[in-house]
């Protein structure tokens, strides 16, 4: 009897050592639909679908190195520094699945075993929204070559303040559109100029700050219960839109759907927050680690909700630090390898009380030397501009601000 049952324990070990190596059915394929179809899937921004095992077998060696260097999902913030509602990246072990899965030759398994996949909603993502904003012209992406990032006005011809629980960015072809930052900015009265433009109105004030933390791929959200923020009577909307090509001509006029809040104004909690620049920079020529310090210091009590870092192709990393008035120094956000082409917005997964006189210290590197890639003249004196071959230094964040409190998003630009 006992030496049964050892021989059945046995058993068990030898078998499942030999159906251990990973299959695509079993255990492939959760990690790709929870971590990667938002995006590879068909008519989504990235190049190729990763949906079903004849998609993605062609693609395991690079999945594998890509997921190995962690260059994929895309995700930029420091895991040992602070946690991230919004934090995709995988853990270890789902890389180590996926890496043993490669080197196991990628069998598809059992397909009984694949789960089902997720299904995308086809019009809106946050359900019908009460208000849709629209491009005023459609804007034609060519078929080739780079499409600089593009300023398109929208008017909301918004007659009274509205409190938004929900925001979406809808292009009419996903494809071409890698990511958008939207600002809500001061109306003047007139209808904003349709004319797409190449860089943004610098006398229309930001007024309600951007529509929430949006990054590539996921073009929509939802605020915190009982959180909205506000977009202002009269108010417009400025994209920056950031296209790419796909090999064929494709038109685009995104739409911009938002949701209310239910709860009257003075029940909810505003979202907030602000950027802090520093213009004064002069990167020296061929300096591969330029620091470039921005500070804004606290009137009022606040919540710290996100953070969002912009710079352009000489931008190397960036580092966010609470200095609260007792002293203490908190780093909230390091961000060791800044990607021009990954802005990412970093949602604390607990915002941060800020008190009143702290200072939120933002420090930027760049990196200026031949050494970077992405660098189009290293033998350049750097300084603020708009253009990409010029840098930009902007620590946005965001806010939730106490009940009660009017504030919203202020700049100093
Ligand atoms: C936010 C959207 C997004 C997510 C999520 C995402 N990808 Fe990607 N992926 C892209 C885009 C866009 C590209 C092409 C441009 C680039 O490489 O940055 C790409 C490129 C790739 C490539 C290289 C393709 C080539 O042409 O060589 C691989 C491999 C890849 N992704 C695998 C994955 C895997 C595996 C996951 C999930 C673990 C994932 N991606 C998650 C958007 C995404």
């Amino acid at each position: 009897m006992r030496v049964a049952m050892m021989t059945a324990a046995v058993l068990v070990c030898a078998s499942s050592a030999s159906a251990g190596a990973p299959t695509f059915s079993k255990d492939v394929a959760p990690i790709l639909f929870k971590s990667c179809v938002e995006c590879h899937r068909p008519s989504a921004m990235a190049p190729m679908s990763l949906m079903t095992y004849e998609d993605a077998r062609p693609w395991a060696r690079a999945i594998r190195q890509k997921v190995a260097t962690r260059q994929m999902p895309p995700w930029g913030a420091d895991p040992t520094v602070g946690k991230y509602s919004n934090d995709v990246s995988l853990k270890q072990a789902e890389i180590d699945t996926i890496a043993a899965w490669v080197d196991g030759g990628a069998p598809e398994g059992n397909r009984a075993e694949l789960p089902a996949a997720p299904t995308f909603a086809e019009g809106w993502s946050i359900g019908k929204p009460d208000f849709v904003f629209t491009m005023q012209q459609p804007f034609t992406v060519p078929a080739d070559g780079t499409v600089p990032y593009m300023y398109v006005s929208i008017p909301t011809n918004l007659k009274e303040d509205i409190w938004i629980k929900a925001v979406e960015l809808k292009p009419t072809d996903r494809r071409v559109v890698h990511h958008i930052i939207s600002n809500i900015v001061e109306g003047n009265g007139k209808a904003p100029d349709p004319e797409p433009k190449l860089t943004r109105d610098p006398s229309r004030k930001e007024v309600g700050g951007g529509l929430g933390g949006l990054v590539p791929g996921r073009l929509y959200g939802e605020f915190e219960e009982g959180v909205a923020r506000k977009i202002p009577a009269g108010a417009d909307i400025v994209l920056q839109m950031h296209y790419t090509t796909i090999g064929q001509r494709v038109v685009d006029q995104t739409q911009i759907g938002v949701v209310l809040a239910r709860e009257p104004p003075a029940k909810l909690r505003a979202e907030g927050g602000g950027a802090i620049p520093n213009m004064q920079f002069v990167i020296p020529p061929g300096d591969p680690n330029y620091e470039v310090v921005g500070k804004q210091t606290f009137d009022r009590d606040t919540y710290l909700s996100s953070m969002y870092p912009h710079m352009h192709v000489r931008g190397k990393d960036a580092t966010y630090t609470i200095l609260y008035p007792d002293g203490r120094e908190e780093v909230v956000l390091r961000v060791p390898k800044y990607d021009f082409n990954w802005q990412l917005s970093y949602k604390l997964a607990e915002p941060k009380f800020i008190p009143k006189g702290s200072t939120l210290k933002v420090s930027f590197h760049y990196d200026n030397s031949t050494a970077n890639r992405f660098n189009p003249d290293p033998t350049a004196a750097v300084r603020w501009g708009d253009q990409t071959w010029e840098e930009m230094m902007l620590g946005y964040y965001g806010t939730i601000e106490l009940p009660g409190s009017t504030a919203t998003r202020t700049r100093q630009r």
